[in-house]
């Protein structure tokens, strides 16, 4: 077994779906794949740190916090950076910062939808742009966008929401076109209803007709979808890129 030494980003990393990544890559000694460090940016990443420090203690993984709002692409260019200068290089890029501002076409603002399409998709644009020459130059690179199973199926109330999902999904398949030659696979995950602060919004009549619809009949922890993150991320999907992968307990098939 071959132990290279990976470095990683992952956007929105304070909480939620994100903080699972970070945690489950930091523990995760995946077959051959060792984590040496990991950057996690977020628009409130000072104020989770020292609680994400503590809950990896134990594992050999160097974590650092980066404060950076992801929708500015000068920002995610001098993160990068900075991120590289620290860990000496990137070799795993994991797109998952997003929101919700959901509501009806008819009552949602222009100022919401364009703020849903920059956090969501503008950052997976802004993130990978970056980091490209790094990878590009040692011929290495793992990307992994969070997108959602809306994004595939649509769901009314959410048009800048499933706008900003399909189009990571567009994206994931056309970097994977783009970066294949150089070894970089690019692969998209699509969640679909997992336990984490956005989830918390919806009233209970909604969360029943969500669960009435799910074949496991539960909703999914954020380590459902860290666990395939790092499965992308190790050796054994080294031939899988441009793919979707829906983690939905059946929810959409
Ligand atoms: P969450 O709300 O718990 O966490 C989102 C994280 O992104 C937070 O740490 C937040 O501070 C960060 N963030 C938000 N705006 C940012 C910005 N401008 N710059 C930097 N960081 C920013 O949400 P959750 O559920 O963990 O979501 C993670 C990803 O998974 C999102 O892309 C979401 O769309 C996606 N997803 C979640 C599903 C769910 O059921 N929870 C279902 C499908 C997809």
């Amino acid at each position: 077994m071959s132990e290279k030494k990976r470095r990683a980003i992952v956007t929105g990393g304070s909480r939620g779906i994100g903080r699972a990544i970070v945690k489950e890559l930091a523990n995760k000694i995946c077959s051959g794949v060792l984590l040496s460090d990991i950057v996690f940016v977020d628009d409130d990443a000072e104020k989770c740190a020292a609680d994400l420090e503590k809950e990896i203690n134990g594992s050999d993984v160097n974590i650092y916090a980066f404060q950076a709002d992801a929708t500015s692409f000068t920002d995610a260019q001098a993160t990068v950076d900075a991120a590289v200068e620290k860990m000496g290089g990137v070799d795993i890029l994991i797109n998952n910062a997003g929101i919700t501002k959901d509501n009806l076409l008819l009552r949602m603002s222009a100022e919401d939808f364009d703020r849903v399409i920059n956090v969501n998709l503008k950052s997976v644009f802004n993130y990978t742009k970056a980091v490209l020459r790094p990878m590009m130059k040692q011929r290495y690179g793992r990307i992994v966008n969070i997108a959602s199973v809306v994004g595939l199926i649509g769901n009314p109330g959410q048009a800048n929401y499933v706008a900003s999902k399909a189009g990571v999904i567009g994206f994931t398949k056309t970097m994977a076109k783009e970066l294949g030659s150089r070894n970089i696979t690019v692969n998209a995950i699509a969640p679909g209803f997992i336990e984490t602060e956005m989830t918390k919004k919806l009233n209970d009549r909604q969360r029943e007709g969500m669960l009435s619809g799910i074949p496991l009949q539960r909703m999914g922890q954020p380590e459902d979808i860290a666990k395939v993150v790092t499965f992308l991320c190790s050796p054994e999907a080294d031939y899988i890129t441009g793919q979707v992968i829906a983690v939905d307990g059946g929810m959409t098939m």
